[in-house]
């Protein structure tokens, strides 16, 4: 262990992003967490991915969001990340969340997609052995499967759990009268869910609804996804399209299309309330997030080092007032 890349562990928990309670569960997790979809992958810098593993370890965000099929090509996220595990952090595995997930197309056949109980115990065989890991701290059923009944997608999970290959089992972007049965038919399984995962942010509201409250109701906690609708809730975009950008990259999966004039237009008023807060707009989209009361933790991608710390720093102030509610409200219908 480098002694130049590790604050001693107190300043690294006081001097932090903070943490909360994921629902009723009694696991803390970090206000900011830090997703490898994009970024982490085989086409990416990998000095970059260590500095920004590192730099976000040493702030205290303990919890890592993975899936079988992130990064470019698909698996690499995982096994890059569980090469920087071993190289340098293995004396802090018990410091960290790991979350992965399958749902989504892996590999190929009829096993490689889905919530078959096939698909998803393969899927976190092998994730353990990208990841080089004994276990992960939470898997998720990466999304509602209509043509698998949910007992046998939910009993996947449970068994997980009870293999001891996961802690605490999630669900992610599943529709509400699901997400309502899974909460239950994990609940009689002895593996009750920990955490919903959905997208959440300024420009994007439905969870809002429905989605929120029942998991408020169930005790189970909720992590937005991508907090800054993958980077156009920052000033990024208000000039063109960068070269390097997430809207740039052939593989990246933000569309150049979502950049429409008019959306532009309310970034850009965006981005004055944020600089009337004395915050970027990244800043203020992050605290937006977290100002409300069932949203445990955002997940946010960075491609720099520089964009961790500017997003750290959206901490520093998390409220908001009743005017601004409502014209970031306005911008964001
Ligand atoms: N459950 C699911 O289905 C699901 C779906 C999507 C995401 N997720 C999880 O959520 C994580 C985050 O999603 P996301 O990457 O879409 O999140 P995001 O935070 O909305 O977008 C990340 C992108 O925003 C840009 N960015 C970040 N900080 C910035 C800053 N300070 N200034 C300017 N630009 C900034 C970067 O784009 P550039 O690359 O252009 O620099 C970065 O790659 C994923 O990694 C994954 O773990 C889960």
């Amino acid at each position: 262990m480098s002694n130049e890349i590790y604050l001693p562990a107190s300043d690294r928990y006081t001097n932090s992003v903070g943490y909360q309670a994921c629902g009723k569960s009694g696991l803390l997790l970090p206000n900011i967490s830090l997703g490898l979809w994009h970024n982490f992958g085989d086409v990416d810098d990998a000095n970059e991915a260590l500095k920004m593993i590192q730099y976000a370890f040493d702030h205290g965000i303990t919890h890592f969001d993975l899936a079988n099929n992130y990064g470019t090509p698909f698996g690499s996220a995982e096994t890059n990340f569980g090469k920087m595990l071993k190289a340098h952090f293995s004396a802090h595995r018990d410091e960290m969340i790991i979350s992965t997930k399958a749902g989504h197309i892996m590999w190929d056949g009829p096993y490689g997609d889905g919530g078959s109980r096939k698909y998803l115990i393969s899927s976190i065989d092998q994730s353990l052995k990208r990841m080089q890991l004994d276990y992960v701290d939470i898997f998720y059923s990466h999304r509602y499967d209509a043509n698998t009944p949910l007992e046998e997608t939910m009993g996947a999970l449970s068994d997980m759990v009870k293999q001891g290959k996961a802690l605490y089992v999630g669900i992610s972007k599943y529709p509400t009268e699901k997400a309502r049965e899974a909460y239950q038919i994990l609940r009689e399984n002895g593996t009750p869910c920990l955490i919903n995962q959905d997208r959440y942010n300024i420009f994007t509201r439905q969870i809002e609804q429905s989605v929120l409250p029942l998991a408020r109701e169930n005790g189970v906690g909720c992590i937005a996804f991508s907090p800054l609708a993958q980077g156009m809730l920052s000033d990024k975009y208000l000039n063109g399209i960068p070269e390097n950008s997430r809207a740039a990259h052939s593989y990246g999966f933000l569309q150049k299309s979502q950049l429409s004039p008019e959306r532009i237009e309310k970034v850009s008023k965006l981005n004055e309330i944020a600089a009337q807060r004395n915050q970027t707009l990244a800043q203020m989209a992050l605290a937006w997030c977290l100002q409300h009361p069932v949203v445990n933790s955002v997940i946010i991608g960075t491609s720099s080092v520089k964009q961790l710390q500017d997003n750290i720093e959206a901490l520093k102030n998390l409220s908001f007032t009743a005017d601004e509610m409502w014209r970031i409200g306005e911008l964001g219908a």
